[in-house]
């Protein structure tokens, strides 16, 4: 057997399709979406993923701005930003960029974040949210990770997800949401007892724990749905938490990495931020 694979780049595109007509849909009501994203320091793959956030809304005409700050950057000075961010009316969703350099208290300035424009999830207002089930922001990986596996009309009710990892980020947002799609959901992680069996009791196994090629070929019930949240840099190459080569001959579907979880991070941002605006 061989596992179909689900083709994120080409599911992210068919989203950004569709949030680019509900720009201009806005736009023409005098309603741009604006994303405003902080940058503190110089970690390149920060940098890297902010760049990349900035093309993908100039791509689907929301307007961004990006405000990049020394390491050394006082805590005060970074409050005082979000404050002013917080107020500005062209600007519907904000995010900054993590990690933040040692020194700055990143739970402090998360709770900065006005709840409404928190198109990371990360306040615990929207943590809260998800876990009560009420309206608000959703982390965009596990949203992401989520669409992906509705998309490729993945039935989730009732099935047995196992999520290896429990990261704030990822692993418990992701524990949330299938949780609420009424799966039964098992969480795994660095301390976990007999790992591969439990993860080779998965209808649908979730990994996010970045270690390259963790999960292997019988670790994955025959027929499961596969979804590698890593990414991880090996010998200069990209590779992500399962080792997709043997995975792939079990496994009835799977995501690659590039090209599977990666590219829905920045889709789903793309629809808080247009979301948020389209509330306003
Ligand atoms: N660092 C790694 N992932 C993320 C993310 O989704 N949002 C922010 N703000 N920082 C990150």
């Amino acid at each position: 057997m061989t596992a179909r694979i689900i083709d994120g780049k080409a599911i992210a595109g068919e989203i950004r399709s569709e949030l680019a007509l509900q720009v201009k849909q806005l736009v023409k009501e005098g309603r741009r979406p604006g994303l405003a994203v902080v940058l503190v320091g110089d970690n390149p793959a920060s940098e890297v993923y902010v760049r990349m956030k900035k093309r993908a809304c100039e791509e689907i005409g929301v307007y961004s701005v990006v405000h990049s700050l020394p390491a050394e950057i006082t805590q005060e000075k970074l409050l005082d930003l979000i404050d002013e961010l917080n107020q500005d009316p062209k600007i519907h969703g904000m995010l900054v960029q993590l990690p933040l350099p040692s020194g700055l208290d990143e739970s402090a300035v998360i709770s900065r974040i006005s709840p409404e424009k928190d198109v990371d999830g990360f306040h615990p207002l929207n943590v809260g949210r998800l876990w009560i089930g009420g309206e608000g922001f959703v982390p965009c990986t596990p949203a992401g990770v989520l669409e992906l596996v509705q998309r490729a009309e993945v039935p989730i009710s009732g099935k047995k997800v196992v999520v290896v990892g429990r990261s704030n980020i990822v692993g418990k947002p992701v524990i949330s949401l299938f949780l609420r799609e009424n799966a039964t959901v098992t969480v795994c992680h660095s301390r976990t007892e007999n790992l591969a069996e439990e993860c080779a009791q998965a209808d649908i196994l979730i990994v996010a724990v970045g270690r390259p090629h963790l999960v292997k070929k019988d670790w994955v019930k025959p027929g499961a749905v596969v979804i590698d949240v890593g990414i991880n840099r090996v010998d200069g190459k990209l590779v992500g938490d399962v080792d997709f080569e043997n995975v792939s001959q079990v496994a009835a579907l799977i995501t690659p990495v590039p090209g599977g979880v990666g590219p829905m991070t920045i889709a789903m941002l793309l629809k808080a931020t247009v979301d948020a605006a389209a509330r306003s």
